[in-house]
């Protein structure tokens, strides 16, 4: 497969064209292990780039506000149809325009403004859409927190969960993380819910692929109420959200609260791309993906551990590893993600569990291979990936042998072609 050409647009920007080509060149001659990011199918980058964009399709299937909906509605309800299969569930709301959005659209579902929210501490996994001050939906509801009780097991503090849910009586309890490398106890987290009559809700962004592939468990086997995601990181489809509830009874909350609570018309084309998506993770292969991108990376923290760098909890469940840089190498989370960009490896720098440092300059690094799986890479590369990062921490402050590393990399890439863009 040849990369994508791009005729019009180069005739008609050639500055966004350049841009385009220059991203696929930085994309194929990297090494991505930012653990939110993955690399879509040719399939689903043509349907992005559909005629669907031209249609307003507010409302569901059957019922929306306009006109000449046959083919929009035929797109949504086979998403549909596809995301409840998938993840084996009675609802599925397939609009959220992203993550954020399908968070906001949960809250406002079955939340009232003052409500309380228990999710994970954000320095010990949390995203900034389960509470952060930054953000608006601290104005309208009050957000508390659980953590882990042992950094180096990376396990959760149960009772102290149990012991905060009854005194602040929250109406969800939210599991789900952006930084967390092991699997949560969904069932005991449901018995907490259920004792403080609180919806159990799991943000399952980061893990929706390996959850969807069987590598790791579904909330829904053990009761939780709703999960809402990403369709992009690990699941590997088109940016965007989705919203599932495990009873159909809940589904008309959360569709009013999608729209017309919060958004206003559906991004058709997106919602055409994750019904493609869905159906290509629905095929026997995707398992196998998704218990890859977990073996990938259990053997690339012991790769790192076996080197004596600290990683927090002491390995991975999932598809993510928590580095601290400062402890392992001297150096901070920036310098790290500094020094891994010079030779093409990219990931981000971020705050470990009670981090000293600020979110800009943190501890740690974050990684993940999803990506890099999606590229047919096995356990041999990732000890190999992991050797070429150890190396440059070696070879920091020394130019020429960053550079010679970085032509390493490189060249290590090209075995790798990326699904969607082929060769470059
Ligand atoms: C757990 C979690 N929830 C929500 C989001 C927000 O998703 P988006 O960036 O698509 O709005 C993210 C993104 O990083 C995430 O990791």
């Amino acid at each position: 497969m040849s990369a994508p050409a791009y005729h019009s647009l180069k005739k008609t920007d050639p500055e966004i064209h350049a841009a385009v080509t220059g991203e696929m060149q930085r994309q194929v001659e990297g090494v991505e292990l930012i653990p939110s990011e993955n690399y879509i199918s040719r399939a689903v980058m043509e349907t992005m780039g559909t005629v669907f964009n031209n249609k307003y399709s507010e409302g569901y299937p059957g019922r929306r506000y306009y006109g000449g909906q046959t083919y929009a509605d035929a797109v949504e309800s086979l998403a549909i149809a596809r995301a409840k299969k998938l993840f084996n569930c009675g609802h599925a709301n397939v609009q959220p325009h992203a993550g954020a959005p399908a968070n906001v659209g949960t809250y406002f579902a079955l939340l009232e403004p003052g409500d309380t929210v228990l999710g994970m501490d954000l320095s010990h996994g949390g995203h900034l859409t389960h509470g952060h001050p930054v953000t608006y939906l601290t104005k309208i509801f009050n957000f508390v927190r659980y953590k882990m009780k042992d950094i180096e097991s990376g396990e959760i503090d149960y009772d102290e969960m149990r012991e905060v849910a009854r005194r602040e009586k929250p109406k969800m309890i939210l599991a789900g993380f952006s930084a967390y490398p092991r699997e949560l106890n969904y069932a005991r987290m449901k018995e907490i819910a259920e004792e403080a009559g609180a919806y159990a809700v799991a943000d399952m962004a980061h893990i929706a692929g390996l959850i969807a592939g069987r590598a790791v468990r579904s909330p829904f086997e053990d009761g939780f109420d709703v999960i809402l995601s990403t369709t992009h990181k690990s699941l590997r489809g088109p940016r965007g959200g989705l919203i599932l509830c495990r009873e159909a009874a809940l589904g008309a909350k959360i569709d009013k609260s999608v729209f017309p609570g919060f958004q206003g018309g559906p991004i058709m084309q997106m919602v055409a791309a994750k019904a493609v998506a869905f159906k290509e993770a629905l095929r026997p292969e995707f398992a196998d993906y998704a218990k890859q991108i977990v073996a990938n990376a259990k053997c690339m923290a012991e790769a790192f551990m076996q080197s004596g760098a600290r990683l927090i909890t002491n390995g991975t469940d999932n598809h993510l590893l928590l580095i601290d840089c400062v402890e392992s190498w001297g150096i901070t989370g920036r310098e790290a993600e500094e020094l891994f960009d010079r030779i093409g490896v990219t990931l981000n720098k971020n705050v470990i569990a009670d981090d000293p440092r600020k979110p800009m300059d943190p501890s740690g690094v974050r990684l993940g291979t999803p990506a890099v799986t999606t590229r047919g890479m096995k356990e041999a590369e990732m000890k190999k990936l992991a050797a070429f990062m150890l190396e440059a921490v070696a070879r920091r402050g020394d130019p020429a042998g960053l550079d010679a590393l970085h032509a390493e990399v490189k060249a290590f890439c090209k075995k790798y072609p990326v699904p969607g863009i082929g060769e470059n």
